[in-house]
């Protein structure tokens, strides 16, 4: 109790010693030790050093036993991390256990979002083919003359139908696609200019139903090194998105600007596009998930299911397909919003950034055209 070495001479005139049973004080005579240094850690007692006599049968002198107790002590260390080491090992193997079920999850969860990409791909490949086939048969009664005329209505809804149906499919097809990351592009230089211009002509129809009013001011810029058809996409999908969340008499505009070169995440330079309009707005909280598929927010019962009528519903996939093709393209897209507000209405910017490709050795960067459109 005291932490010192006793000595068996020592312990033989202990009353204490006297008293315990006689077979305890067999089994001690029975080790024939001489010297017994008690191990403490923490003044917890764990042990006992037990020496026997000395081969010079000398007794142990006072040196000896300070020496002793010294040794006993690096033996309570030694113990000590001994124990530790033992306590971590506990611990580890949960760990490692834990790590393998994480790591399960995660494979389970890889597998999961694979088989949703291929359930896409697959439901979109095969729902297109008739769809094609109605679509085709569509068109050639809609120009059957001998067909009484009050079914080119009924036809004519048919037709909308199943082109929306048609484009709906292809935008799952393309998600399923920049999902497995087997997105091909098919790189061409790209007048963004004119591209936008194209587009737009095409929506022109639904900015008048709207009675909003659009402004292109896009400068000449450099031509871009991209997948023209999916651009297309890309500004179709903005500029659709733009038109159905601003109200009536709203206005869009679209500009655009060439970037430096300085930056490292551009080391050629880029182009930055921006369609911004006067429409609900985007709370801050959803900017980033507004580019994530099957995303709306609100409630979807609530919308209405024309593509451009204010508010109107959709599948949820232009972002996350804008975006796709955006990083596809090396590039970055993003929304600037102050909030979302139906009063105010404080009005969305969609940046896009396209990055150019190296122009050889001092050859000039071939510049596309200017275009000033106004639509009203
Ligand atoms: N210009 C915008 N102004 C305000 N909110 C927008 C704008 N563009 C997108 N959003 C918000 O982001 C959501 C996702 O847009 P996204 O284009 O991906 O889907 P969608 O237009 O609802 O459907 P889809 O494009 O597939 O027909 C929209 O439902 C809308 O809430
Ligand atoms: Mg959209």
């Amino acid at each position: 109790q005291e932490g010192r070495p006793l000595l068996q001479y020592d312990l033989d005139l202990l009353p204490a010693f006297r008293s315990v049973s006689s077979a305890e004080r067999e089994w001690f005579n029975h080790l024939e030790a001489e010297v017994y240094l008690p191990i403490y850690s923490k003044r917890e007692w764990i042990g006992m050093l037990a020496l026997g006599a000395k081969i010079s049968g000398n007794r142990y002198s006072e040196e000896d036993l300070v020496t002793l107790s010294a040794l006993a002590g690096q033996t309570a260390v030694a113990l000590d991390n001994a124990r530790l080491v033992e306590n971590l090992v506990v611990p580890n193997t949960e760990l490692r256990q834990a790590y393998r079920a994480l790591d399960k999850a995660n494979r389970d969860l890889e597998r999961l979002d694979q088989t949703k990409s291929d359930f896409i791909s697959i439901a979109s490949h095969e729902l297109r083919t008739p769809l094609t086939t109605i679509i085709g048969y569509t068109e050639m009664l809609l120009e059957d003359q001998e067909l009484p005329p009050s079914v080119h209505p009924m036809l004519k809804s048919i037709s909308k139908g199943t082109r929306r149906l048609h484009e709906i499919m292809d935008s799952m097809f393309d998600i399923a696609q920049i999902d497995t990351r087997t997105l091909q592009l098919h790189v061409t230089p790209v007048d963004t200019g004119s591209l936008i211009k194209e587009v737009s002509d095409g929506l022109e129809k639904s900015v008048k139903e709207r009675k909003q009013t659009l402004t292109i001011s896009i400068p000449s810029l450099p031509l871009a090194k991209a997948d023209p058809n999916l651009l297309k996409k890309l500004f179709q999908h903005l500029l659709t998105n733009a038109i159905k969340f601003t109200p009536n008499n709203g206005k869009i505009t679209i500009g655009a600007r060439t970037l430096p070169t300085r930056s490292a995440e551009l080391p050629h330079g880029g182009v930055e596009i921006v369609v911004s309009d006067t429409g609900v707005g985007v709370d801050p909280a959803s900017q980033d998930i507004i580019f994530s598929k099957f995303y709306q927010p609100g409630d979807l019962s609530k919308h209405s299911t024309s593509k451009t009528r204010f508010k109107g519903s959709g599948a949820g996939l232009g972002l996350a397909l804008s975006k796709g093709i955006v990083e596809a393209h090396g590039g970055r897209i993003w929304v600037e919003s102050k909030g979302y507000d139906e009063v105010n209405f404080p009005g969305s910017k969609f940046h896009v950034v396209l990055p150019l490709s190296n122009s050889k050795n001092g050859e000039e960067t071939k510049l596309g055209t200017e275009v000033k459109v106004q639509v009203a």
